[in-house]
């Protein structure tokens, strides 16, 4: 079934919106080299710190470090699987889609030194041999200045009596003064901070006109305690995205060409999804740090959602219910009132839920970002390697594929769930079939 839509009110916005050994054995015996036998400190060592110590490491965000020998030995076995499948590092996309910024993705070749060092025995080696491995070290974006922290302020406590606690948190970059941004700015780059990352679901931050933001802070005075409830969005339509975060996310950093705009006298919502269900007790204090250029950029960026929410249904029991959301390049055009017949994408941010299993998004049957096992732990936006223009001509297509097998249900109070038809929504247990395309367009001379 094909259909078509985007949300009914398309959101500007912007993003936040991420050798070989050969076989001796094929060889006449005059070639045979002595067999090389990895280990920790001439082999391992540089590609577990090349790929996988930025998170594994003491305090960093994975359970446990492998910055030293005996926490390599240790998970060696481990290691082994992981890297076997391709489960680490992170990196879901396939290489079918377009070149992507930041990849984390291991070479063949490194992927086989550290295989070889777990087959040879996981042994240290002589720790003051010279290494004899050399990687490029990775492309990573500059991490965002914090020019301007939002900051909700207090520690909240979701509300325990809701499985999925949606808060908005109302935050006035100048509430001594005249209220609002004291003057125009573009987003640069921006980074996430989860305050707690066993209850926070995602976070969204928009950015409210001025005119509307007493209407904001009235519903922030209106409800008891900090912020207020805002399932599905902040409750005003004169908003627009400026940064997200969701499970995996990592820092953003848009070209040095583009901004995302902020206008004089705007003010912040920073919407937080908590999902109760591991709650610690600890609340949650997320904040974001942006980083801003009073200077105009050439190149504006705004977030195009990419979905058809009524259309969503996924019965019970079906291992691979899919749903194909189309919108033609045209009529994108026409929504957003863009001038010609091109629509240039920068960045890709799919999202889906628990019951996903597979997802792409794609201009035509071009894939820009395809991931063939989706993990709802591994979200964020993707930068493409170079902006795709999409012709007008085309069609913009978003796959989304679920399992709602009995084998794939949620687990609550140690049983699984039975199937249930699953449709649209904002709770962890509906589902959503959604794409955000970062949309780069001139900025417009006034
Ligand atoms: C971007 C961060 C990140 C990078 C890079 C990364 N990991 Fe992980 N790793 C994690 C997190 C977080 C977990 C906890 C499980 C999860 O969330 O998937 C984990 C879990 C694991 C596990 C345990 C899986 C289990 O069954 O408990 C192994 C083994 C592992 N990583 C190995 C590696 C290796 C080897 C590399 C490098 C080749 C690597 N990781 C790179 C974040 C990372």
């Amino acid at each position: 079934m094909r259909t078509f839509a985007l949300f009914p009110t398309v959101v500007p916005a912007l993003l936040a919106l991420v050798g070989a050994c050969s076989s001796p054995a094929d060889e006449p015996d005059h070639l045979q080299q002595p067999a090389l036998v990895r280990n920790y400190h001439q082999d391992a060592k540089a590609v577990l710190d090349r790929y996988c110590t930025g998170c594994h490491t003491e305090g960093g965000i994975a359970h446990f470090a492998l910055s030293n020998y005996q926490s390599a030995q240790a998970y060696s076995s481990l290691i082994r699987g992981q890297v076997e499948s391709g489960d680490m590092p992170p990196w879901p996309p396939s290489d079918e889609g377009v070149p992507l910024r930041y990849p984390r993705k291991m070479a063949a070749e490194d992927k086989q030194i550290l295989l070889d060092w777990v087959k040879d025995g996981a042994q240290e080696g002589d720790k003051n041999a010279a290494s004899r491995v050399t990687i490029a070290p990775p492309e990573q974006p500059l991490p965002p200045r914090a020019d301007l922290v939002l900051d909700m302020g207090v520690t909240y406590s979701p509300n325990k009596s809701l499985t999925d606690d949606y808060r908005c948190f109302v935050i006035d970059p100048n509430p001594s003064g005249s209220g609002g941004m004291p003057e125009e700015a573009w987003v640069k780059a921006g980074v996430v901070k989860p305050g707690n990352q066993l209850i926070d679901h995602h976070v969204i931050v928009y950015q409210v006109n001025p005119g509307a933001a007493a209407a904001v802070k009235k519903k922030d005075a209106d409800e008891a305690g900090p912020g207020y409830t805002c399932l599905g969005g902040p409750g005003t339509s004169s908003t627009s995205f400026l940064i997200g975060w969701a499970p995996g996310g990592v820092p953003i950093r848009l070209r040095d060409d583009e901004g995302m705009s902020i206008k004089k006298g705007s003010i912040f919502v920073m919407q937080v999804h908590y999902n109760v269900h591991n709650d610690n007790g600890k609340g949650d204090r997320t904040t974001v740090d942006l980083e801003l250029t009073k200077t105009a950029p050439p190149y504006l960026v705004f977030q195009l959602p990419l979905a058809n929410p009524e259309a969503l249904k996924i019965p019970a029991g079906d291992p691979d219910a899919i749903q194909t959301v189309v919108a033609p390049v045209s009529f994108v055009l026409k929504q957003l009132k863009l001038p010609g017949n091109e629509l240039t994408i920068q960045s890709v941010t799919p999202h889906m839920h628990l019951l996903g299993s597979q997802v792409s998004t794609l201009v035509g049957n071009r894939p820009l970002v395809h991931i063939p096992k989706w993990k709802f732990h591994w979200q964020q936006a993707y930068l493409l390697q170079e902006p795709y223009v999409a012709q007008g001509t085309e069609n913009l297509i978003l796959e989304c594929h679920y399992n709602n097998s009995a084998e794939n249900q949620p687990v609550i109070d140690g049983k699984k769930s039975p199937p249930k038809e699953v449709t649209w929504g904002e709770g962890t247990e509906d589902e959503m079939c959604l794409s955000f395309l970062g949309i780069r367009i001139k900025r417009p001379t006034p």
